[in-house]
């Protein structure tokens, strides 16, 4: 059972994670680095959450928060109601966490890798092999039981790592950047593995720098970007939120007509942003307006070199956002 968080006794839907104003700077003979910058998060139970962004963004760092690894340098975090920098121990023993780089030991099978992890978390020999013989059958292991971590596929070992992370039973598992690495069928497997565990009641965190994979899974996602998060809900709240329009962008082989600044005033266009060669426009109302900064373009005598339209998706909530275009 998981207790009420402490500030919050009974209050709302029970909270598996919770973070307020969290800041990590690393200080190094470079000087410092902020990397989580005031980060406020709410993970319900049973819900299953994205930290969504680009490389650097800072979420191994809040997730390394979140799993005691990583020490705040200030605000709070809780996990099951519990402060992670004072009761780490018992947070510990109530998440499950799968990093990013394979730590399965080598020196042990598959199965024994489960069996050591049980053993470490107090079960009795009996149970911590019955237990690594249910999780090696539910991810579909069993064939490679008696195999080490060297003869596992990547998604295989990226399973039995997670098998690993599930042996004690979280009350919350955390993975970061689970399908890094792995090829499409093993992502789209790995997807599978995830939701099953959801709809049997895991609440879930996981980082992604992949949009498709957030939109895929989670039932609500904070996008960061620089240690800070600019906008979090649902996906589709994203998408209907103030920034997501379609946006239309298009490169001209010299400057830019003055009148595409016109487009302005059309309704149902939001914005219209010219770089160097590059003209964006931010539109509700998207139909037409490519056509009509070809034509713009063409009785300026500017002809169009590059043409895009973007349908209002995590990658248009980011350009909105940050200006900058999402790279993966
Ligand atoms: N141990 C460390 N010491 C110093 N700086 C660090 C350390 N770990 C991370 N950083 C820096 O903190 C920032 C955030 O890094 P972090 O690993 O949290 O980002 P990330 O979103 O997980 O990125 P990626 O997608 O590349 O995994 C980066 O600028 C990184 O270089
Ligand atoms: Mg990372």
């Amino acid at each position: 059972m998981t207790a009420p968080p402490e500030d919050a006794p009974g209050e709302g839907p029970p909270v598996a994670v919770r973070t307020t104003d969290l800041h990590k700077t690393y200080s190094g003979p470079r000087g410092d680095v902020p990397a989580v910058q005031g980060i406020d998060l709410e993970v319900a139970e049973g819900e299953f959450f994205g930290l969504l962004g680009p490389n650097g963004a800072g979420k191994s760092t809040t997730i390394g928060m979140l799993t005691t690894l990583v020490v705040p340098t200030s605000g709070a975090a809780q996990v099951c109601g519990l402060d992670v920098v004072r009761r780490s121990v018992e947070v510990k023993r109530r998440i499950g966490m799968v990093s990013q780089n394979n730590t399965l030991d080598n020196d042990l099978n598959a199965f024994e890798n489960l069996e050591f992890r049980g053993r470490y978390f107090g079960m009795s020999g009996k149970d911590a092999r019955r237990r690594a013989d249910e999780l090696l059958e539910m991810f579909t292991l069993q064939d490679r039981r008696k195999g080490t971590p060297f003869e596992l596929s990547g998604g295989q070992a990226k399973r039995l790592m997670i098998c690993r992370a599930l042996v004690h039973r979280p009350e919350v598992l955390f993975l970061d950047e689970p399908t890094a690495g792995l090829d499409p069928q093993n992502r789209v497997n790995l997807w599978e593995v995830l939701r099953g565990l959801q709809q049997e009641g895991q609440t879930i965190v996981l980082t992604t720098h992949y949009m498709e994979e957030a939109e895929e899974l989670c039932d609500r996602l904070a996008v960061v970007d620089h240690g800070r998060i600019l906008a979090s809900g649902t996906v589709e709240g994203l998408k209907d939120s103030a920034g997501a329009d379609t946006v239309i962008s298009v490169s001209y082989d010299g400057t830019p007509p003055e009148d595409v600044g016109k487009l302005r005033e059309r309704s149902g266009i939001e914005r219209v942003e010219v770089a160097g060669e590059q003209v964006r426009v931010f539109a509700r109302e998207p139909d037409g307006v490519l056509g009509e900064l070809v034509a713009i373009g063409a009785a300026a005598g500017v002809g169009v070199t590059d043409a895009s339209q973007l349908r209002p998706s995590l990658e248009t909530v980011f350009l909105t956002l940050t200006g900058r275009e999402y790279r993966d």
